[in-house]
């Protein structure tokens, strides 16, 4: 199977269909005008967002993706022995691709590795290195919002798939949203498919809050970057100095709580309109919710996804699920 031969619509990561000014400009000002401030998450993850996220993989205190790494480098002969020969690999959320490189060298027999990412930046540089490193893999690379219905070209509709949703990337949806893509996900990669997901576990809250309040500050710029993309990219005002990083746990729910909070009463022009901000109000960014093993494995059931094998790490700080689409019976 050739790139050339699917180079068509939506996924071709140089014809992503909505314009992201377009679409940012859109949320951003729906979700400034609404009582309670906030901007979806996805809008983190411009060039800058997605380097930014690269440096929060690094700190000490954001121990997911060492975590993650760890565990995988662990369970990836498993997952290969229950992969078919000429599976398709299909990553929501690939990012850089860092953790898939573990996948594509334990998957050693593989049709084609299919990376979709919000971020065009980070799917560009994520297959350069690919490329290099794996030169007879076609890899298909997939500008796009995961959550938004995309479809797998028909001439993949044959081909076994094996899901992969590393990073706790599904802790960033409400659970409804949650349930809602997951089993969008199973219509994707069909039945008998495989998906493997990683979801971040419930912890002491002081790991947790310094994992989003690091000392470096990296979190912090990571999330204002919300405020400087739309600066940027649709000139409007915002002064960096004059937002605060705010993360708290909220135990009710069993998520961290990410935003942006005014620090002085202000008036901000964006794309036209004057938005007021009180001090001390905030604007909402980011969830991240953290599951327990059954709590995480229900909401997989919700989705029509059957729970087998867990891995996770000596602490039991983060947890890698492999789920199941059965055959849908007569
Ligand atoms: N999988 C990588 C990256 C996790 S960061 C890892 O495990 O380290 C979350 C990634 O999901 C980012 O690369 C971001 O650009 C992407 N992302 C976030 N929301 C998205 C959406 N709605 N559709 C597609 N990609 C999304
Ligand atoms: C991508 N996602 C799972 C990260 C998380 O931990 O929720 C994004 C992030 N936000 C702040 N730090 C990292």
């Amino acid at each position: 199977m050739s790139n050339t031969a699917l180079k068509v619509g939506a996924f071709d990561a140089s014809t992503t269909t909505e314009p992201a000014d377009l679409e940012f400009a859109r949320a951003l000002l729906a979700g400034l005008r609404s009582p309670e401030k906030s901007i979806p998450c996805r809008f983190l993850y411009d060039r800058r967002g997605s380097e930014l996220f690269e440096a929060i993989t690094e700190l000490p205190e954001y121990y997911p993706t060492r975590t993650e790494t760890a565990i995988l480098e662990t369970c990836a002969a498993d997952i290969r022995d229950a992969t078919p020969t000429g599976s398709l690999l299909v990553e929501f959320g690939s990012g850089s691709s860092t953790k898939t490189e573990i996948l594509l060298s334990a998957l050693d027999r593989l049709k084609g590795y299919v990376a979709i990412d919000i971020s065009p930046s980070a799917l560009q540089t994520a297959k350069l290195r690919l490329s290099a490193r794996f030169p007879s893999l076609d890899i298909f690379p997939v500008a796009g919002d995961f959550s938004r219905g995309l479809e797998l070209p028909i001439e993949f509709a044959p081909i076994p798939k094996i899901g992969f949703f590393p990073g706790s990337t599904i802790g960033n949806l409400v659970p409804d949203d949650a349930a809602a893509l997951l089993a969008n996900m199973g219509r994707i990669l069909g039945e008998g498919s495989r998906l493997i997901v990683g979801a971040d576990l419930r912890k002491d809250h002081d790991i947790l809050l310094a994992a989003y309040n690091d000392a470096q500050g990296v979190t912090a710029e990571f999330n204002l970057n919300i405020l400087a993309r739309a600066n940027r990219d649709l000139s409007a005002k915002f002064d960096l100095e004059k937002f605060e990083h705010s993360a708290t746990y909220d135990s009710e729910n069993g998520r961290i709580d990410m935003s942006l909070v005014s620090i002085v009463d202000q008036v901000v022009p964006v794309l036209g309109y004057e938005i007021s901000f009180a001090k001390g109000e905030a604007i909402h960014t980011e969830h991240s919710h953290k599951y327990d093993i059954e709590g995480f494995q229900g909401l997989a059931r919700r989705a029509g996804w059957t729970p087998k094998r867990v891995w996770t790490d000596s602490e039991a700080l983060f947890s890698i699920h492999e789920l199941h689409r059965p055959p849908i019976q007569d």
